[in-house]
């Protein structure tokens, strides 16, 4: 089959749905791929970027639209688009179904199948599909380098010969994926970050960036289902905007990226809080498209007002790193692509049994299939929910008691392996038992040990399993020169096996330090 991407018609959409890259990967997946003349130019890549991996040129939309069993955009069809649809045709792009209900009619009509890229459940299998995520990651970098441009001082504290210059203050409201980007950058650029979010469990994410985590004396669980908040009630909102009034004199920059899924954007930052702020203050308004967290805010607009604070509205901010936005977009689309073509034959199957394809499946052969069931995953989130829910006292009592059933259980183990020790003890020679004893123990201690490291400190353990196994392999090889060749083979044995653990080990160390190393 035929996958196309036309060039995106919205005004100002600089992002293209296919890079070369992308291309090469579709087709190995056995699709034909074309895209229509300068598609990708705002993006930098050239038709001859695409003519060089195999990919057609097509002289315009209208062929374009024609030829392609599978169209990839990444704006949702405009009315001029959908007159081009072809019946049966498969589309993907980002649709926002919830809020083009007239869109998903026409596409109905057209009897086509739709999955639309912001609809993939966040669930960890999906990641690789995530374009939300991906846009979002963009738009919280730009946000600080849009607010950088506009602020008229260093993020970063100074002592120069000519003065001190005071660091900037950043406060990020909502750390999401975008705001997580926002502080990383912010935090990277020399700022002082502080962040808040109605999800408590973020504050470690925001504390490990370096970011200070503004606490709200306030019980409430702002966490709700797939990674996503719950909409907060009117105390817990008048709470968080009590915090936000002490801190808005203070604030030179504040980035917003509040959303509940489906909502309109609560208006966290209002006008009398922009009064209290210093001239010369940013604020950035990331959910200016569902109607800006900030009240003045204009869509698609940088204000000033009376006292010369800032209001950046753009919607626009990963479109204008089109390069980079591309590359992540169409990364995501190939990837969804992949899962539709689970036989690599060229022919896209969309499976409504599989959670990701039925969660972003909108349209499914002309009927509407918007909204989806909620994914299985949810039954873990109201587990995790159900612990939540649970009185700190009702926590210590099920620890207490769990430590005691652990410590029940050990000592009747030790109480079975003293009896077995023993009784081989009794017929065995005694110089076994000497080297047995010292196994058992081995064995006993190197199960405490690697039993209680915490997950995240399985890198360094992992170099400490290393040196293990070259102590493992010495012994070996001092015990491969005796006569007895069961020995031998045991210790050939051993240093093979110890020799994977070593490799390994080396391997997987080599492949976490490469995720912190700059390239
Ligand atoms: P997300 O859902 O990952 O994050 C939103 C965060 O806001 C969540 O952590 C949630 O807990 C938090 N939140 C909700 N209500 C809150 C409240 N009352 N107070 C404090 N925090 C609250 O969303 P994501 O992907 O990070 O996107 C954030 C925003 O950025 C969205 O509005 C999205 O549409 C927008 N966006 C804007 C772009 C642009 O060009 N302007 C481009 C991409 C995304």
């Amino acid at each position: 089959m035929i996958v196309g991407s036309p060039k995106e018609i919205f005004k100002g959409e600089a992002r293209v749905a296919m890079t070369p890259e992308s291309a090469k990967q579709i087709q190995k997946l056995g699709y034909t791929c074309i895209i229509e003349t300068d598609a990708g130019l705002s993006s930098n890549f050239s038709d001859k970027d695409y003519r060089d991996v195999g990919v057609k040129i097509v002289k315009n939309s209208v062929q374009l639209w024609n030829d392609a069993d599978i169209i990839l955009k990444v704006r949702g069809p405009e009315k001029s688009e959908v007159s081009k649809i072809q019946t049966n045709q498969h589309i993907i792009s980002f649709i926002w179904p919830g809020q083009n209900k007239s869109l998903l009619d026409s596409l109905s009509k057209k009897k086509v199948t739709v999955q639309a890229m912001d609809m993939i459940p966040r669930i960890s299998r999906a990641q690789k599909m995530d374009a939300l995520s991906s846009m979002a990651n963009i738009a919280g970098y730009r946000a600080i380098i849009e607010a950088g441009n506009q602020f008229g001082r260093f993020f970063t504290g100074q002592i120069t010969a000519a003065g001190k210059v005071p660091p900037a203050k950043i406060l990020v409201i909502g750390a999401g994926v975008a705001g997580l980007a926002a502080i990383g950058t912010a935090q990277s650029m020399g700022a002082i970050v502080r962040a808040f979010d109605v999800r408590p469990e973020v504050a470690e994410q925001i504390e490990s960036m370096g970011a200070e985590f503004l606490m709200l004396d306030f019980a409430s669980d702002g966490s709700g289902e797939g990674g996503y908040a719950k909409p907060a009630s009117k105390e817990f909102i008048e709470k968080e905007m009590e915090l936000f009034r002490k801190q808005a004199p203070e604030i030179d920059i504040v980035v917003t990226t509040a959303l509940i899924p489906g909502m309109p954007a609560p208006k966290l930052w209002p006008k009398e809080m922009v009064d209290l702020m210093k001239p010369g203050s940013v604020i950035v308004d990331l959910a200016a498209e569902q109607g800006g967290n900030c009240e003045l805010t204009v869509p698609n607009k940088m204000i000033e007002t009376k006292n010369k604070v800032k209001i950046i509205g753009y919607t626009d901010l990963p479109s204008r790193m089109a390069t980079q936005s591309s590359t992540l977009y169409s990364t995501n689309i190939r990837h969804m692509i992949d899962d539709l073509t689970p036989e690599k034959n060229g022919v896209p199957f969309t499976n409504m049994d599989d959670d990701v394809i039925r969660g972003a499946t909108v349209v499914h052969k002309g009927e509407i299939t918007y909204p989806p069931p909620k994914p299985k995953v949810a039954a873990i989130a109201k587990h995790v929910e159900k612990a939540i829910q649970k009185t700190p006292e009702e926590i210590e009592k099920e620890k207490i008691k769990a430590e005691k059933a652990s410590g029940r259980t050990q000592i009747i183990l030790l109480i079975i392996g003293a009896i077995l020790t023993w009784f081989i003890g009794l017929y065995a020679p005694s110089e076994f038992m000497q080297h047995f004893i010292v196994f058992i123990l081995s064995c006993f201690v190197g199960y405490q040990v690697i039993w209680n490291v915490s997950h995240s400190l399985h890198t360094p353990l992992m170099a400490v399993t290393n040196a293990i196994s070259s102590i493992i392999i010495i012994g070996a090889l001092l015990q491969m020169k005796t006569d007895n060749d069961i020995v031998s083979i045991l210790a050939l044995v051993s240093v093979f096996i110890a020799t994977i653990n070593i490799v390994g080990g080396f391997m997987v160390t080599k492949r976490m330090l490469a995720m912190f190393q700059r390239s």
